[in-house]
């Protein structure tokens, strides 16, 4: 499709994973049966996904393309949307199409949105564009707050309610909103960044509330350090992946290998990785406190 057309295209029912296994998952929202949850096939469709021209985006497009599904690859970067597109294209048979947006300009938003209300193939929304800011609250320029607080919260936001409604009326969906680890540690140095991402953990995880029953999941997927270009880019140009002790890091491929097949799950908080998820749960326990300290002086180590 191009981006002045208004209802997206055929459903994509066959597909199978990078490897040959078929996917098969939990029914997504077990509840629409009274009994267990069950593995059925996931329902090949259009899987749009924000911020994919790098990183965690790009990782999902790789493995949602392997699977099947036609993808909408929304970001700033043209022309690796464009290239990303045209690859996966040609490498699965499937239809990849960029939409070029700067999800911090509300008519961009608003447009997007349309397009997914007026979708009636979209089966799975992911909103994963993003950015860090370093600095203290003071010292980040306000216009950068806000656009992260525009990218993280505004978009996501209005996005979901562009697409939930006709994932309802269908009975099938998801919604997959890249949170992040910091959501559990509020820090200084990443006051707005972590905001941001709590607020998107509350958010998924009263939306997967709301939508029980109706067959649209919801996943607020919480990655650590994760090798991206995050912080190659904007104020963490400088930054070095050094101060991070080397078994943090993880691969954006097994951030959203650990995503996908926790869709079916009926987890809302995943948070992908043994080591993290030891962090988080240690974090809410009798050693809370101590945890986040060392976190908070963990990233103390770039905050200014
Ligand atoms: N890497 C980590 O350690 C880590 C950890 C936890 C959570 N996360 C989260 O994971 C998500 C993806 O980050 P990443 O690590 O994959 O970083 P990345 O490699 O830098 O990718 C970020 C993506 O977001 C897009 N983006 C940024 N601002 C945008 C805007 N205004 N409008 C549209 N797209 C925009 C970028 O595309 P364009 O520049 O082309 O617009 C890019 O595709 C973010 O939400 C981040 O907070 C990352």
């Amino acid at each position: 499709m191009t981006k002045s057309r208004t209802t997206w295209g055929r459903v994509v029912v066959l597909g199978g994973l990078a490897g040959g296994a078929t996917v098969v998952v939990r029914r997504w929202a077990a509840a629409r049966s009274s009994t267990a949850a069950r593995g059925i096939a996931l329902p090949r469709g259009r899987a749009v996904i924000t911020g994919a021209s790098a990183g965690i985006g790009e990782a999902f497009a790789r493995q949602l393309a392997a699977a099947g599904f036609d993808l909408t690859l929304v970001a700033r970067r043209e022309d690796r949307l464009r290239t990303l597109a045209a690859e996966l294209s040609a490498a699965y048979g499937i239809r990849a199409e960029a939409w070029p947006a700067d999800l911090a300009n509300a008519a961009d938003v608003t447009a997007l949105g349309q397009a997914l209300a007026a979708a009636d193939d979209l089966v799975l929304l992911v909103n994963n564009a993003g950015f860090g800011t370093r600095g203290e609250f003071i010292d980040v320029p306000l216009e950068r707050t806000m656009a992260m607080i525009a990218v993280h919260v505004l978009a996501t936001v209005a996005l979901c309610r562009a697409a939930a409604p006709g994932m309802i009326a269908r009975g099938e969906g998801a919604i997959i909103n890249v949170s992040s680890i910091a959501a559990f540690f509020p820090s200084a140095g990443g006051a707005n960044y972590g905001a941001t991402k709590a607020y998107l953990n509350a958010f998924s995880e009263a939306l997967a509330a709301e939508l029980r029953g109706t067959g649209v999941a919801v996943q607020a997927l919480c990655p650590g350090f994760t090798t991206t270009e995050f912080h190659d880019v904007g104020d963490y140009e400088a930054f070095d992946r050094g101060q991070i002790p080397a078994p943090l890091w993880m691969p954006a491929a097994d951030v959203v290998a650990e995503s996908l097949a926790a869709l079916g799950s009926g987890r809302v908080i995943v948070v992908p990785g043994a080591k993290y998820r030891a962090i988080v749960a240690a974090a809410n326990s009798p050693l809370g406190d101590p945890i986040r300290q060392a976190a908070r002086a963990v990233r103390a180590r770039w905050r200014k």
